[in-house]
């Protein structure tokens, strides 16, 4: 396509099409086609006609040392970045609107700012008395923080030029700002990813670290952060259920270390609060025993993290059995119903099945397959789990309980919250852990253990 042609741009995939029509054939979204100036690729200006330049090839191993990360001071955040930011990277960090990303990064900015630690918060979207507001009610008023209201890539990089670059950037959000060097409306995809190409590489040539802030929207009217995933070192997703106070930090992708980690934050009247023990949260008060709730040991990233998993069956009032999953896999309950018949011999898939992971966490470990099978025939045979009981391990087709890796962090978080006892798969040792196991060898032993059970 020939540079600066018109082209129909899916605002929620970034493909272009020479004709418009009502949905993206790359991406099958509806109604995301619109108009644009089809951008310059990366670089092409620069591209001379003749020969290149040589230049040296190095290698793998280098005198130079590891640049040192930049620790925040919020240690959530900091995990969940690999151990700080790395100078010289970009950084985005999506969420639904309102989740509480500017008040995380306004947090994060506040506690690292201080002596000889600069920092800059540009807002594309919220005026600065907004800003200063919310930073009062957060108690950071006094945090020496630069502000900074603006859109307009070229204004901000001549802003920052005019003195010693900062070591944290924030641009609040990467869909508020735009570049005169594009006809496009802000917003739009190309304008989106040109902007976050030339913060990138402001980022890169001057060892600034830069948290870009990107919306995710549905409804693809904003270009979605999906689109600029590559030209970052590291993604992460801030995600929150609507109803509950907590937060989860989850990084998506990441150059610079581990993606499984997640950071729990608490959203309270003054700020997020930082949730080092997750387990009591998504605990809860476990004093009642109500049949169907199970609690499961699970890990996430390098963490443990119990959480009570609850079932209810009750007789189907219409033809076809309900079904309804918050926070697991619908596809992996279908697989754990018709493995509890077949080989458990309950009669538990022709009645209506409701599973809940309590609190609003995600679970997408296949370890919890023993704790969501206990807490299914608790409910189904009304007998209650014994209230000091932990759970985990992956059940196969054929019936058999599985091993689950890191079995002894698992126990061990279990034994420090004050279980006494753990059902876990054959085989599994617990050093050194106060904690009695009963050895699951496949459904119908569970189906056993729980119709024996005695709390
Ligand atoms: P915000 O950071 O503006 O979200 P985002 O930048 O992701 O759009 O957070 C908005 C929500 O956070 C808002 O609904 C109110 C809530 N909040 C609190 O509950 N306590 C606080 O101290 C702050 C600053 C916000
Ligand atoms: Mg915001």
């Amino acid at each position: 396509m020939a540079r600066g042609a018109l082209a129909f741009v899916c605002q929620s995939c970034g493909a272009a099409h020479p004709k418009w029509s009502g949905r993206c054939d790359d991406c099958g979204a509806w109604n995301t086609l619109i108009e644009e100036q089809a951008a310059p690729p990366a670089g092409a200006s620069a591209r001379r006609i003749g020969k290149g330049r040589p230049f040296a090839l190095e290698g793998l191993s280098s005198a130079a040392e590891e640049p040192q990360r930049r620790l925040t001071g919020v240690g959530e955040f900091d995990r969940v970045a690999g151990g700080g930011l790395v100078p010289g990277s970009a950084l985005l960090l999506g969420g639904d609107p309102g989740v509480g990303k500017s008040t995380l990064v306004l947090q994060v900015l506040g506690a690292y700012a201080g002596a000889k630690k600069t920092a800059v918060y540009v807002s594309g979207e919220e005026a600065l008395a907004q800003v200063r507001l919310r930073a009062a009610r957060m108690g950071l008023a006094k945090a020496p923080v630069q502000l900074g209201a603006a859109t307009c890539v070229e204004d901000i990089l001549a802003t920052l030029a005019t003195a010693s670059p900062p070591d944290i950037l924030v641009i609040d959000s990467i869909q508020t700002v735009w570049t005169s060097a594009l006809d496009a409306a802000p917003g739009t995809i190309a304008q989106v990813r040109t902007a976050t190409h030339d913060l990138v590489r402001y980022a890169k040539s001057t060892g600034v670290a830069v948290i870009l802030i990107g919306h995710v929207t549905k409804d693809g009217q904003i270009a979605g952060p999906k689109a600029v995933e590559h030209l970052v070192d590291a993604v992460l997703y801030f995600e929150g259920e609507r109803g509950h106070h907590f937060r989860i930090l989850r990084a998506v992708k990441n150059r610079f270390g581990a993606t499984d980690e997640i950071g729990v934050f608490e959203m309270t009247g003054t700020g997020l609060a930082e949730v080092s023990n997750p387990s009591a949260l998504f605990l809860g008060d476990r004093s009642g025993l109500a049949p169907g709730a199970a609690v499961f040991a699970g890990i996430e990233g390098t963490r443990p993290l119990l959480c009570e998993i609850q079932a209810l069956t009750a007789p189907t009032g219409y033809g076809t059995p309900r079904r309804a999953v918050v926070g697991w896999d619908a596809g992996r309950l279908a697989m754990i119903l018709a493995v509890l018949d077949a080989r458990g011999g309950l009669g538990i898939s022709g009645r209506d099945v409701y599973l809940n992971v309590a609190g609003g966490l995600k679970i997408a470990e296949p370890a919890a397959d023993l704790a969501s099978a206990a807490a299914l025939i608790s409910s189904y045979t009304a007998r209650p789990l014994p209230k000091d009981c932990v759970l985990f391990g992956e059940i196969a087709l054929s019936g058999d309980v599985r091993p689950a890796p890191h079995a002894e962090a698992r126990l061990k978080e279990a034994a420090k919250l004050g279980f006494a006892r753990a059902f876990v798969p054959a085989g599994t040792k617990a050093h050194g852990v106060a904690l009695a196991l009963e050895s699951v060898e496949d459904v119908s032993d569970l189906v056993r253990l729980v119709g024996d059970s005695r709390s």
